[in-house]
């Protein structure tokens, strides 16, 4: 391996994969590298280019720890996360679509009471409401929803130590008939953690970094494949920018007053697992 040139090195790269044996990372590998050295070809970056390119892979790492995750910020806000989400969530028709997880699950928040409310003594709230069913229409009795959002400061309970553990968050068990129901707050819209190199970097862009008001879910029940999804509110005015890409248009819910509260309902589709 010598006399490497511009024009032989992207092929003796590859070659040096030859004796790789796990076939999948080879794959992965081959193809990232043939990218990456295609990608650099075109741009032709200057060294310092290359390094602030480094310097912000850098920055972003330095940025993570057992709490906050950048790297999966920059998978956001680039549009990978939904690219692979889209990829390995095709869904038959009427299945309630995906939508990213994001950075700021917890697993563990306690079950709760089919009709429980997450936010008892604070509003303004929403009674939401609806039913979980199978694609064929039936209806999915003890079918679990793991619920969370942020409070009104635009902060989950994760990102913020004035709230306690699982504030906003619950899980809850339809009933018999499929039925669910809950009390939380009206979501409203946050922006996405500013303060490292995905924030520095949107700015840069000419971007914002808002996503529009909603609630997450992980939809789940047994013999059929769970679903991470959120409902967004109509007429939030950042529906058609958000800063992760995750907005269907069949998540988007209606929030109508009531008691001088609001409700909201929705039904969430599974698909049988071996479909
Ligand atoms: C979220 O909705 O919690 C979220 C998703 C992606 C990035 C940041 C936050
Ligand atoms: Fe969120």
């Amino acid at each position: 391996m010598r006399n490497l040139t511009e024009d032989n090195l992207t092929e003796i790269v590859l070659a040096s994969l030859a004796n790789c044996t796990d076939p999948r990372l080879k794959d992965v590998m081959t193809s990232l590298l043939s990218h990456l050295h295609a990608f650099v070809r075109e741009v032709e970056p200057t060294p310092e280019e290359w390094f602030a390119g480094i310097r912000f892979l850098t920055e972003t790492g330095h940025m993570c720890d057992d709490r906050r995750q950048e790297f999966i910020l920059l998978s956001d806000t680039w549009g990978v996360s939904m690219l692979v989400d889209a990829i390995n969530n095709r869904k038959t028709a009427g299945a309630t679509e995906s939508s990213v997880l994001g950075p700021f699950y917890v697993e563990g928040a306690p079950e709760r009471d089919n009709g429980a409310d997450l936010a008892p003594g604070e509003g303004p709230g929403v009674a939401v409401r609806g039913h979980v069913r199978s694609t064929d229409g039936k209806p999915i009795a003890g079918a679990l929803l793991d619920i969370w959002q942020t409070a009104p400061n635009g902060l989950y309970h994760v990102q913020d130590g004035a709230q306690e553990e699982y504030h906003l968050c619950g899980k809850v068990r339809t009933a018999a008939d499929g039925s669910y129901r809950f009390r939380t707050l009206k979501p409203v819209p946050y922006a996405i953690p500013t303060d490292g190199p995905v924030g520095k970097w949107l700015g840069r862009v000419g971007r914002h970094p808002n996503r529009p008001a909603h609630i997450h879910f992980i939809v789940s029940a047994p013999g059929f494949k769970p679903v991470v999804t959120q409902l967004f509110t109509e007429g939030d005015e950042y529906l058609d920018s958000d800063a992760v890409f995750g907005v269907k248009q069949s998540l988007v819910i209606d929030y109508q007053p009531a008691s001088g509260e609001w409700r909201a309902s929705h039904d969430f589709v599974l698909e049988p697992d071996a479909a």
